[in-house]
This record gives C-alpha cells, structure tokens and sequence, in this order.
C-alpha cells in the first residue's frame, strides 16, 4: 500500500517548502495541484523529484487529443510518477493522453501512471443531471466513466472512496481508485461533502489516499501525516 499523498496546496514554492522542512530528508507522497503549478511551474516540481518524493501532478486535463497528447509529452519529461485527465474528454483523447507519456518517457522507460476524473466531487447530482444533461444517477456516470477510462488503457480514476467498492467491482483487478475527501474523525469536513476516515477508505478499497488540510493545516503536521499513515495501515 502506497504512503498517504499529501496535498501540497500553498500559494508558493517558499510556503511549500517551509511545510516540507518540518520532515527533514523523509521521502513523501505529495500531490502538486494547479495553485502551486501554476505558480512555480516545472523547476520547482523538477526540486522535488531531485529529492525523492513521489508526485503525483494533478493538473486534470481535458482538451482536444492532439494538445493533451503533447502536453502529456512534457509532463512526463518532468519525470513525474502520476498524472491525470478528465474521463469526460473522451476515449480519444484519454488513449492520447497515454501516447503523449510515453513518448515523454521513452529515455527514463518509466511512464507516469495516468487516472481520470470521472465527476468531480464537487458536482452534486442535480447539477450534473441538469448542467451536463446526463439523465443518470451520479453513481452510474461515476461508474460508466470509470469502465471508459479503463477500456482507454488508464491505470485508474480519481474517485470518492465512497465508490471505490463499486468500481473496483466493475473493473481489472489493479485498476486504481486515488481517494481524496479524507478527515480523522474529530477533523472539520471543510467544504468537503462526503468524507470518510483513511480506514473506512482501506476498507472501501481504495488504492490510495489524498490528503490536505488535516495534515497541511495541522498544529503539528508531522504527528497529524504519522497519525493517517497509522490509520491508512491498521
Ligand atoms: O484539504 P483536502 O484534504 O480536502 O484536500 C483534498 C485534495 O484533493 C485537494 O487538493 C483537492 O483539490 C483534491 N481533490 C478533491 N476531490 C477531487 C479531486 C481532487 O478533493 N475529486
């Protein structure tokens, strides 16, 4: 089982790296998101692969086939080890998505593993039934996005551990569910809607876990990130 993913979302690289001082040399999961992406670009993800962490770079992209494929191309250059798109561009261009990272790999030979975003957890029922005109349950667009994203040969799916248990019955058996929504029982919900603990997430058979504000905003982030990894492995 992979180390809880910690969600570095700070305005800057100085903000991120005062957060990262406080665990020395320890290697770490960290997800760069578009805030800090954006802000730093390629160097300062570049930094933190030169210190070993593991990154998973979340830019979610969604674009016709041909510039996803190139923009796929660069990450991979980055030397990342997880990237991802959005299901709802389509076969086509999740398949290019694929193509672009390994040919960003081909010197390396280790192609970042790539997920989809089915429906962001943001999007209540409602709104997808009335803004995206899908007449389906969420649950079912969940489902039928993630089986789109597998047949389009993606390692996995960005998806609530709520759903985990369902799609992980659905698809091949390593087909992998990135679980963010993850509070420690006595932790605020922030403006998360659903959220369950990193154990309800390992029994809901998620692959891994995304983890913010109850480590990044901690009084003490080093305890808070050793007390999920105890709860993720129990
Ligand atoms: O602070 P918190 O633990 O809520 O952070 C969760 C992280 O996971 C954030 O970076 C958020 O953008 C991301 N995320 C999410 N829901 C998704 C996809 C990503 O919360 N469906």
């Amino acid at each position: 089982m992979t180390d809880p993913i910690i969600a570095l979302d700070f305005p800057s690289a100085h903000e991120a790296e005062a957060f990262l001082s406080r665990f020395q040399n320890q290697k770490l999961a960290l997800k760069v998101g578009m805030e800090l992406f954006y802000a730093e670009g390629p160097e300062f993800v570049l930094r933190l692969k030169e210190q070993g962490h593991f990154v998973f770079l979340d830019l979610k992209l969604h674009d016709i086939p041909n510039t996803v494929e190139r923009a796929m191309t660069s990450l991979a250059r980055l030397g990342v080890d997880l990237v991802n798109v959005h299901a709802a561009g389509g076969k086509k261009m999740m398949e290019a998505a694929l193509r672009g990272l390994e040919a960003g790999s081909k010197t390396s030979g280790m192609r970042p593993k790539l997920i989809a975003v089915t429906q962001l957890t943001s999007t209540s029922e409602a709104e997808m039934q009335q803004e995206q005109l899908i007449p389906v349950p969420l649950e079912e667009s969940v489902l039928h996005y993630s089986k789109l994203a597998e047949q389009a040969g993606l390692d996995g799916v960005v998806c609530s551990s709520l759903e985990a248990s369902a799609i992980k019955q659905h698809t091949r058996a390593d087909f992998l569910c990135v679980t963010p929504g993850i509070r420690m029982s006595a932790d605020s919900s922030d403006d998360q809607k659903r959220v369950v603990t990193p154990r309800e997430a390992r029994d809901r058979k998620a692959s891994a876990i995304v983890v913010g504000r109850p480590i990044t905003r901690a009084e003490n982030p080093k305890e808070a990130y050793e007390e999920v990894t105890k709860e993720w492995n129990k």
